[in-house]
């Protein structure tokens, strides 16, 4: 059994649909700890129901980015992860914690990257009024939602779509493609290679997985 280790912001829907998943869908892994730059994050309440390890870890306490950083890794190293899931954990984080994890940690980006990178991107999308819109699970690398995308999902942008109608129409399916994508990474048929991400030995274009 490998082990997840879940960092989460927010309302955690996303870490929701991992708990989900686990035993079924990802039927070889088990989430051994959710932790959270936020004490009061909803994502812990629903890590604690689902009888999870959970950790708070403020930045509050520390001086500098790579100091907190360096106490989140400890912290993570704890529970011996095999995969570590970024779900919606709004930090930048530092170099030298990136590369310590690469290739064996993800995050999902609600954009159908490279468009759209940092925050508010619904509304960009709607600003720009692009007919189509989406995520993108990738690889995370040093640069900022720049690492190697491994599979998108696309939705509609309709007339008159405010960002809320929008955001929850991408995290649907968000909550479909995330641990999927995990559970390939669980089973050893995705890696992170020359930069690329590499699925069943192929790798995969800028847009990773073409499923069109
Ligand atoms: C998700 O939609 C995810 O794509 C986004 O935060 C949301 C978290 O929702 N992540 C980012 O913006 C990262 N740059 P959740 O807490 O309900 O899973």
């Amino acid at each position: 059994m490998k082990n997840i280790v879940v960092l989460v912001s927010g309302s955690g829907s996303n870490l929701q649909a991992f708990i989900d998943a686990c035993g079924n869908k990802i039927p070889n892994a088990r989430i051994s700890a959710v932790i959270s730059n936020k004490s009061d994050a909803y994502g812990l309440q629903r890590a604690l129901s689902a009888g999870i390890n959970i950790h708070s870890l403020s930045a509050a306490g520390y001086e500098n980015r790579e100091q907190y950083d360096s106490a989140l890794a400890t912290l993570i190293d704890l529970h011996k992860p095999d995969v570590i899931i970024l779900a919606g954990f709004m930090r930048i984080l530092s170099e030298d914690f990136v590369l310590r994890y690469q290739g064996k940690m993800l995050n999902i980006h609600p954009s159908l990257l490279p468009k759209y990178t940092g925050l508010h991107t619904h509304q960009r999308a709607i600003n720009a009024r692009d007919k189509e819109h989406g995520t993108s699970v990738h690889f995370v690398t040093p640069e900022l939602d720049g690492g190697p995308v491994i599979l998108q999902a696309k939705v509609p942008i309709f007339e008159d779509d405010n960002a809320e109608e929008v955001a929850s129409r991408v995290q649907a399916q968000e909550h479909v493609i995330y641990p999927m994508v995990a559970n390939w990474l669980v089973e050893g048929r995705l890696l992170m290679k020359e930069g690329k991400a590499v699925l069943d030995g192929e790798a995969l274009g800028l847009s990773g997985l073409e499923t069109e």
